[in-house]
């Protein structure tokens, strides 16, 4: 296994189904009140550029529910020292470093220098925690077989998605973006997941067509952290596709709806949509605790 969680692309299917079924263990252990203290001592050093209220608790909590400590660093990597010093840094004192960084090449950099693994917590590129997540939520929900699902992301072909499809590079979820013209997903990783997906991806910008049959519907703010400044030009651009009653519609009867979180309630998703009984944008929220466990009790023991 690599050292790293930056890309679920490094990783194979049977890796990623391991993570998917440790974090089921870590969740009903936890519930059960039979939790093991796996990192027992170790230390993850946490370096957020960006705001984050579950990743930042997520990741806090669960080193110390698995009995170790995690330490947070606000900062923009790169302005007080090199990106490689801080790495050449961390190694010496933490035992895992987790980063949330605005440019993918900063977590590559870190990774590169550091002998400790390095966690990805969203870069602008990639948020692989948030679909481990998410993946354990769809399997609680719809069961095991991802060849029988299809999954709708309406909206940015942003990080979240592009997430995704990593994810379908692997395991064979239907997975089909439904976006605004000139809001596609990085056509590299899309090559790339084409390559190796056993289900369909799809990229359309008609909404009846790509909810078709969906089985979840997903999808996420309109501008990301760090597009603040395209925000109003992107309000103009997603106004069609705010998943609305309406919108859910078109997709299969009993859909689930899915939001990595934070919401813009009213922007891309209304109101009687995110707080349906369909909606499971809270187990999504309570799973990264139990995703990211397991994936830094595989990485740091
Ligand atoms: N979904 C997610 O990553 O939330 P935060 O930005 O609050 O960490
Ligand atoms: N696409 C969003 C996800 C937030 C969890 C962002 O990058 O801001």
């Amino acid at each position: 296994m690599v050292k790293d969680f930056i890309c679920l692309l490094d990783y194979s299917s049977e890796e990623i189904l391991g993570f998917l079924d440790f974090a089921d263990e870590l969740k009903r252990e936890h519930k059960e009140g039979t939790a093991r203290p796996l990192l027992a001592g170790k230390v993850l050093a946490m370096i957020f550029e960006k705001p984050s209220l579950r990743t930042r608790l997520t990741f806090q909590i669960g080193m110390f529910q698995l009995g170790g400590f995690g330490v947070l660093i606000d900062t923009r990597l790169g302005e007080r020292e090199s990106v490689p010093d801080v790495a050449r840094n961390l190694e010496r004192w933490a035992d895992g470093i987790m980063a949330r960084t605005y440019r993918h090449s900063d977590l590559l950099t870190l990774a590169e220098h550091a002998v400790v693994p390095v966690i990805n917590a969203l870069t602008d590129k990639l948020h692989p925690c948030q679909i481990l997540a998410d993946s354990q939520t769809l399997r609680e929900h719809l069961g095991p077989d991802f060849g029988s699902m299809k999954l709708a992301f309406v909206g940015d072909g942003n990080n979240v998605f592009n997430s995704w499809l990593s994810f379908a590079a692997r395991l064979p979820l239907n997975v089909t973006l439904v976006c605004p013209p000139g809001y596609e997903c990085d056509p590299e990783i899309l090559a790339r997941a084409r390559e190796t997906a056993k289900g369909c991806i799809e990229i359309t910008h008609d909404l009846e067509a790509g909810l078709k049959d969906a089985d979840a519907v997903y999808t996420d703010v309109w501008a990301s952290m760090g597009q603040e400044d395209e925000a109003a030009e992107r309000e103009r651009a997603f106004a069609p596709y705010q998943v609305n009653a309406r919108v859910m519609a078109m997709a299969r009867p009993g859909a689930l709806f899915m939001h990595c979180l934070p919401a813009h309630r009213g922007s891309e998703v209304t109101d009687d949509v995110i707080d349906a009984p369909t909606s499971v944008v809270f187990d999504q929220a309570e799973n990264r605790l139990h995703a990211q466990k397991a994936v830094l009790a595989t990485l740091m023991r």
